[in-house]
């Protein structure tokens, strides 16, 4: 069974991704973390993520960057999101995906197109969604958590930037499939948005 669970910044998918993981005992993968690899090494390297992103993702990054937390920064999250704009980035990210989703047993993967583009025949689709202030507020209790002094105000500009930018890019924007079921978690607690995503999917396999 392949799960896809796509959906914006802070819209609870990566939660409720790993939720459905064990539930259903399946691998998980939160694609989120491979463009943050990516951007963390152009980071390193000096190099323009808006220019020079094509020519990291030609030679790959360090696997191990992928269990280091300094992923999770936003500083990292948004140049993820500037350098998956490129088409040679998504395209040398692409095999890996559809090879993890093609496992025997199957596999839940998270991200902004894997209903639509890595695997379009999921058995279930869930498209995650919360308001911008909600989300922001989520991002921003993270942020302060991990000891960040940033503001809320800042949070929700930069969450409606990423919105923005994911969705209105040529290759594989953000956007729901069509037969994808749509779960608003802006006002459910995490174990109702859980209960409710396995619901969805048990309704559609
Ligand atoms: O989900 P996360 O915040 O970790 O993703 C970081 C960025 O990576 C997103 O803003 C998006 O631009 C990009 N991304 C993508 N396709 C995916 C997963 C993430 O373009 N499947």
């Amino acid at each position: 069974m392949i799960i896809a669970v796509d959906g914006p910044a802070a819209s609870g998918k990566g939660t409720i991704a790993r939720a459905l993981a064990r539930h259903y005992r399946l691998p998980h993968l939160d694609t989120g973390l491979l463009y943050r690899a990516v951007a963390a090494t152009v980071i390193d390297l000096e190099l323009d993520p808006e220019q020079e992103a094509d020519a990291v993702a030609a030679c790959a990054f360090d696997e191990q960057l992928l269990g280091d937390e300094r992923l999770k920064d936003d500083a990292i999250g948004k140049a993820a999101s500037i350098v998956s704009a490129h088409p040679l980035v998504r395209s040398a990210l692409l095999q890996r995906q559809r090879r993890f989703a093609q496992q025997p047993d199957g596999a839940v993967l998270d991200g902004r197109d894997i209903g639509t583009v890595i695997a379009p025949d999921a058995d279930a689709k869930l498209f995650v969604k919360a308001t911008p202030t909600i989300r922001a507020q989520r991002r921003h209790a993270e942020l302060r958590a991990r000891g960040s002094a940033v503001s809320l105000d800042k949070v929700l500009a930069d969450i409606r930037a990423r919105d923005e930018r994911d969705s209105s890019r040529s290759m594989a924007p953000l956007r729901m499939a069509d037969d994808a079921a749509l779960l608003d978690t802006s006002f459910l607690s995490i174990d109702a948005a859980v209960q409710r995503a396995i619901a969805l999917v048990e309704a559609r396999t």
